[in-house]
């Protein structure tokens, strides 16, 4: 019989594009998916470090699977990812019954380690080195890329596909786990992202989106010759069958004329643009090791929207940083009100154990605090949402659409005509009632209404006249 696997993914698009990996490693071992962990013989979680709630929620769900594993020993419970790195054995001591603790550069030996398991040869443990355990190249031996399979069952749709192209992060912005979780920054070779992409597009994937902590640092150099992200965009733009190519995360820095002349002149490049500023004021910019000033962000920012026309730009900020006053935050809000970002995540400051912020800085700002801030970043945010998404109505826009929307699967709608999402090129998301076989194409969609998430919109009639045959 088949093995029965459930998994569950917290965090960012790395953490789905891992967890779609394992998976289609697994499939290939022999295990098919279930949607609850009851039906399931192994249970996996891919975890977040990002922050504290992140981490607390894992801990407790994998509290409520105690029971669970006493009735049943046979079953397997595995932690993989960000989580497991950081906290390694610790995760042991918490949850003695866990049988399998996984980080993200030892993921292409899930199956193995789940066989030893089974096997009866224990507790598996299975990480990468410490930033500081060794030699760099030591460091990024330990944590391995893992690319190799595709399941296209685990894509966010089978039209829409993640591509990482590159690991880790060298930034060390202060408040960050992610350097010492997901290892040294490592680009990966051109030609390898681009036989992903055209075994991608072979089967029917309309849009790609790269991947990377830091995607526009990209740099991969060979026989004297570097690729940059701009060069890779150029490469990926002649393959068949891609309409679409997105990227994200970018970081401020690195944010060069050659890249946004790149998404300016590539028609499939989408004019959107995932570009974190963080905070507003300078002395907390720097606290946070960002390595750039406001002005310097606002210079970046003014070339995106000079270069690249309509372009929607898109930003994370962290509330409630240690030592944030109010001053300092009535900057962050006025850089919000200024930017005109498409829309804005934004964070309460989470101290995390093994950064530079946690050892240098007290997380002196009260929660209550923190909640208002974020709060009010919102609204100011949100009506700025709302007010650029207004001119849409009445325009034509090009929609690659994903599925049924969230309530028509909430309605368990099975006829052919129902409510669908997708997106517009520039990553605003549009609902419209139409026709299942509409499903994955690229359609010409006008919109009605708009708020601050999304746009409304019906499906433009092509004119179905007579024809008209000329009798020359
Ligand atoms: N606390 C709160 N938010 C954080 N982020 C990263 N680290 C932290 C932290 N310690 C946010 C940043 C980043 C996003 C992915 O998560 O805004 O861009
Ligand atoms: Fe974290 Fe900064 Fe790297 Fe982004 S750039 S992953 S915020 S350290």
């Amino acid at each position: 019989m088949a093995k029965r696997l459930y998994i569950e993914t917290v965090g960012c698009q790395m953490n789905m594009l891992d967890s779609e990996l394992v998976v289609a490693s697994l499939r290939k071992a022999g295990y098919e998916v279930v949607d609850k962990p009851a039906k399931a013989d192994t249970i996996l979680f891919n975890t977040c470090s990002v922050r504290q709630h992140a981490e607390d929620k894992i801990y407790s769900a994998l509290g409520r699977l105690k029971h669970a594993k006493q009735h049943n020993p046979d079953k397997i419970i595995g932690v993989l990812g960000c989580m497991a790195q950081k906290d390694q054995r610790l995760i042991f001591e918490r949850a003695p019954f866990v049988d399998l603790v996984v980080g993200p550069g030892q993921l292409h030996q899930v199956p193995e380690l789940l066989e030893k398991v089974a096997a009866g040869e224990g507790q598996q443990l299975e990480v990468s080195l410490d930033r500081k355990a060794g030699t760099r190249a030591e460091i990024e031996e330990s944590f391995e890329s893992y690319d190799p399979l595709r399941d296209p069952q685990m894509r966010p749709t089978p039209y829409q596909a993640f591509v990482r192209i590159m690991i880790g992060c060298d930034k060390f912005c202060t408040y960050c786990i992610v350097p010492s979780v997901r290892g040294p920054e490592q680009s990966r070779p051109p030609e390898h992202i681009e036989a992903e992409a055209r075994q991608l597009a072979a089967e029917g994937c309309r849009e790609i989106t790269l991947l990377g902590q830091t995607v526009n640092s990209y740099k991969h150099g060979a026989n004297g010759h570097t690729t940059r992200l701009s060069d890779l965009l150029c490469r990926l733009h002649d393959i068949e069958g891609i309409a679409r190519l997105k990227f994200v995360t970018n970081f401020p820095k690195d944010m060069t004329d050659d890249l946004l002349e790149a998404v300016r002149d590539l028609p499939k490049c989408s004019p959107y643009l995932h570009v974190p500023a963080q905070s507003g004021p300078n002395d907390v910019l720097a606290r946070m090791k960002r390595g750039y000033t406001v002005e310097e962000y606002r210079e970046m920012l003014a070339r995106i929207y000079a270069t690249v026309p309509g372009a929607a730009v898109t930003s994370d900020f962290i509330v409630g940083f240690c030592g944030e006053t109010d001053e300092d935050f009535e900057a962050t809000a006025q850089l919000v009100r200024e930017s005109r970002f498409k829309n804005s995540f934004i964070f309460k400051y989470s101290e995390r154990p093994g950064t530079k912020g946690a050892s240098l800085y007290a997380d002196d700002i009260p929660e209550d605090v923190k909640r208002r801030r974020n709060n009010e970043l919102l609204a100011i945010q949100n009506e700025i949402s709302e007010a650029d998404n207004q001119p849409f109505v009445g325009r034509e826009v090009e929609v690659l659409v994903e599925g049924p929307s969230k309530a028509s699967q909430k309605h368990g709608d099975d006829g052919p005509v129902l409510q669908l999402v997708g997106r517009t090129h520039c990553d605003r998301i549009v609902v419209f009632t139409g026709n299942r076989r509409q499903i994955g194409q690229l359609l010409p969609i006008t919109i009605v209404e708009a708020n601050a998430f999304t746009l409304f919109g019906s499906v433009v009639t092509q004119h179905a006249g007579p024809e008209v045959y000329s009798l020359g």
